[in-house]
């Protein structure tokens, strides 16, 4: 009797903690439930950013809409309704086989923007919102189709400037952009940071006679003048210059404001076919100073860290603007209204320049098929960027805005940046002579770190 007793307390026992368990479990999944639902309603807000397909790496930054068939309320600006078309083609959970098909070729991107295109500027609102736009946006609105334009001048056969027997690949091939009238800006940076062939990093004798270092080469990227007497009068100036230093790559159009995502994309296909074993590249202003010897040095770290072979073809760094706005103030060179794009931008690397990887650009070269152009260059190899599902690396040795308050006036602070924007070709010829005679005593200096002054403005 109490034998059987006992067995039945057994049997009540395993079913009250089986019950325990299981409420246990209830409230923990409804605890999950709640919290999910509650942080899929923020997250829900955030995925009204500018939207694009691949995936997010960056937490900060909206990742892509859970429902991906939702309309989305940004498709009523001109820009985002012509590349909707395109990114759905290529989504792929929408079009599994376009994003298989491997073999296909850019005229079917061509055709895909030419036809998104004319679909999106037949529609009456696009017709009457047209009108209402700045003249420089029509005019670009006008031309955005077009990118064939041909080379007026290149450097013969080859990818720039440089030292003529290099025994080793470029490492660095620098890119300016300029335009005919700042002959001064080039020729100061031809005898200073822009200077072509072997740029020695790490000081010889502290490696005990090992030589590191890398070869450099240099190309200016040039439009025309808009006023045609001007640049007539120019062109043989230009046609001189490009015979006595091999290094103008000039494009046949207008070079204006709007008009510089064409440098990008135009160098981009000229570098992909003359510049096949190039490993990075600087992309830039022709105002800007740059630390050539310690870019040098800290490209060649990026390439000793371990896992190289896989970061490196993604590889962009500079001043990056991580979830940035349009300016909607029409006085401004930057304005973008509402009625031409809608939503955030995507992260990008702006200011005086950027650097990247050769492998990188060859696949921006390939993306770029598939993104309608963008008035602002940097913004639109934003755009390029988040559709191959890469990042730019933000670094606080590119000083957009110069140096913090007195900062720049310390005897090694040229020794700390990488690049430093806006400076006239006088100063750049100056601050590379004292960056010369200060070399000794600053070259261990280590690069800026987190930019202490930035944060304390923004709180
Ligand atoms: C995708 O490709 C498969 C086989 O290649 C084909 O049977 C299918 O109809 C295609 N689907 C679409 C939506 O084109
Ligand atoms: C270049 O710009 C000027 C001035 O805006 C204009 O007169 C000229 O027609 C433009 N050239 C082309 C090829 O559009
Ligand atoms: C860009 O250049 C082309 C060719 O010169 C010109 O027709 C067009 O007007 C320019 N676009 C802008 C926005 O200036
Ligand atoms: C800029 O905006 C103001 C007010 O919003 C307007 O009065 C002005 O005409 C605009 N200017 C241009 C050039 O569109």
């Amino acid at each position: 009797m109490a034998r059987c007793f006992c067995r039945w307390c057994n049997v009540l026992f395993c079913l009250c903690t089986l019950c325990i368990c299981l409420a246990l479990l209830f409230i923990y999944i409804s605890v999950m439930v709640c919290m999910s639902m509650n942080g899929g309603a923020q997250k829900s807000l955030e995925t009204l950013h500018f939207v694009a397909s691949g995936t997010c790496k960056n937490k900060n930054f909206a990742s892509h809409p859970k429902a991906f068939w939702e309309v989305t309320p940004d498709r009523d600006a001109f820009w985002n309704q012509l590349q909707l078309a395109i990114d759905r083609h290529f989504n792929p959970i929408l079009r599994p086989n376009n994003t298989k098909r491997r073999s296909e070729n850019s005229n079917i991107h061509e055709s895909l923007l030419r036809k998104s295109y004319s679909e999106v500027t037949n529609l009456d609102s696009t017709k009457r919102n047209f009108d209402e736009l700045p003249q420089e946006m029509q005019d670009f609105v006008r031309h955005m189709q077009r990118r064939d334009y041909p080379t007026l001048i290149q450097p013969d056969g080859v990818c720039g400037a440089g030292a003529k027997d290099e025994k080793e690949p470029v490492m660095l091939l620098l890119a300016i952009k300029t335009t005919k009238l700042n002959f001064q800006n080039r020729q100061a940076i031809r005898q200073t940071w822009g200077q072509a062939g072997w740029v020695a990093g790490k000081m010889s004798n502290r490696n005990g006679g090992e030589e590191a270092g890398g070869y450099v080469r240099r190309v200016f990227l040039l439009g025309k003048e808009e006023s045609q007497e001007l640049d007539e009068a120019l062109l043989q100036l230009l046609q001189i210059e490009s015979n006595l230093y091999e290094d103008i790559l000039q494009w046949d159009f207008n070079d204006t404001f709007f008009n510089l995502t064409l440098k990008d994309v135009l160098f981009w296909s000229w570098f992909s076919h003359f510049c096949s074993q190039t490993r990075f590249v600087f992309k830039g202003d022709d105002d800007v100073f740059l630390n050539t010897p310690k870019m040098i040095n800290y490209l060649q770290d990026q390439l000793k860290k371990p896992q190289a072979h896989k970061t490196i073809k993604d590889f962009m760094v500079g001043d990056v603007i991580d979830v940035a706005i349009p300016i909607r103030v029409n006085n401004s060179k930057y304005f973008i209204p509402d009625s031409f794009y809608k939503g955030f931008y995507p992260p990008y690397a702006g200011g005086g320049g950027v650097v990247y990887s050769g492998l990188l650009i060859k696949r921006l070269h390939y993306m770029s098929k598939r993104v309608h152009m963008f008035p602002i260059d940097d913004v639109f190899v934003g755009m390029c960027m988040i559709r191959l599902n890469a990042y730019p690396v933000h670094h606080p040795a590119f000083l957009t805005f110069d140096f913090p308050e007195k900062e720049g006036e310390e005897l090694c602070a040229y020794h700390t940046i990488l690049l430093v924007h806006k400076r006239s070709p006088t100063e750049v010829v100056r601050l590379w002579t004292d960056m010369k005679k200060t070399q000794r005593q600053c070259w261990d200096v280590p690069l800026r770190a987190a930019d202490k002054n930035k944060i304390k403005q923004t709180l």
